[in-house]
């Protein structure tokens, strides 16, 4: 019998987490369960640093980003004496199993507490889209529309200075949040980890945009592939189009989440729950073809790398 849940954020934020955490609770309480917030992720469940939450403490809280639980890493988590200070930690609340919301590091802390007796459902929380299994992560949509907002402004003032704007986009080693982007903006190069990075065929495919008369050009680059500015200054140097980086950092995780966020967290916080008072443990929640699933973590964050082919030879169609 299911009495009383813990819900926690962990790694970095994604907005519509808020979505997510108000799901659970409603949902919970709903169904006669308690429920206790978790502050910072794995810290504040080793921490004990934990209140009981009622329906009104996830008041207002659907439109805001961020977290309002507050998230943090802890690698610490994966060694045994942190872990089972957690879990004594829940045991000594009342809690009988958590839902917890974050990206891949947040799923192998589940599964491994999963597996010390506490039943954990996790949700994926991110905005790089980097979770194997479910189409969609919370948070995605709306770091993408972010991104989308502030490439097409660059493009209004690149086009008028015959600049070349180099945007770096996050992802952790995903591209998607780049290839989305560059097809949503009509970004003339793409570099990410899928495509890798040829400088000089860099170089050679401006000076061609060039010579068909190309008056601005917008080079979509995902975090830690290549060095933008150094990138942007070589395009000044050896090409007719003035380069110029925008790192777009931090500002991609925050601000208030799409309505497809907000639905997607709503729709899978639900789920967890009936998950857990199903008895379920160690799973997490997957949106597949607009279902809400769940499938175990152990096999999830074993999952290869889905395909995105497709997506770039629209790109390169397009271009
Ligand atoms: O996983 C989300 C993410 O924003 C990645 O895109 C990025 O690589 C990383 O987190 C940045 O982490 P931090 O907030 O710790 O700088």
């Amino acid at each position: 019998m299911l009495r009383k849940i813990g819900i926690l954020t962990s790694g970095g934020d994604s907005p519509g987490m808020n979505a997510a955490i108000r799901a659970v609770t409603r949902s919970a309480l709903t169904k006669g369960i308690e429920v206790v917030g978790i502050r910072d992720g794995y810290r504040g469940l080793v921490e004990g640093n934990y209140e009981n939450f009622t329906s009104s403490s996830v008041s207002e809280t659907m439109s805001r980003g961020g977290t309002i639980l507050g998230s943090a890493r802890l690698p610490e988590f994966s060694e045994e004496a942190v872990m089972m200070k957690g879990v004594e930690q829940l045991k000594t609340a009342g809690i009988d199993a958590l839902v917890v919301i974050g990206g891949d590091g947040t799923y192998r802390g589940a599964d491994a507490l999963t597996k010390k007796g506490v039943n954990c459902i996790a949700l994926p929380g991110t905005i790089d889209n980097d979770i194997e299994g479910t189409d969609a992560t919370i948070g995605f949509d709306t770091a993408l529309t972010t991104i989308v907002e502030c490439v097409d402004k660059l493009r209004d003032t690149s086009n008028s200075h015959h600049r070349c704007s180099v945007v770096e986009v996050m992802g952790n080693r995903c591209g998607d949040l780049a290839i989305y982007s560059g097809i949503s903006c009509g970004a003339e190069i793409l570099i990410t980890p899928e495509t890798g990075y040829d400088e000089e065929a860099v170089l050679e495919k401006l000076r061609y945009l060039e010579k068909k008369g190309k008056n601005h050009a917008i080079v979509i680059v995902s975090e830690n592939v290549c060095d933008v500015k150094s990138l942007a200054q070589k395009i000044t140097n050896v090409t007719g189009f003035s380069g110029t980086a925008t790192i777009l950092g931090h500002i991609q995780r925050g601000g208030s989440p799409t309505p497809v966020d907000r639905v997607l967290a709503s729709r899978m916080g639900a789920k967890a729950v009936d998950l857990l008072v199903e008895g379920v443990g160690g799973h997490c929640v997957c949106i597949k073809n607009n279902t809400i699933t769940s499938m175990p973590i152990s096999e999830c964050v074993s999952l290869p790398r889905s395909s995105r082919k497709e997506f770039y030879r629209l790109f390169d169609k397009l271009v």
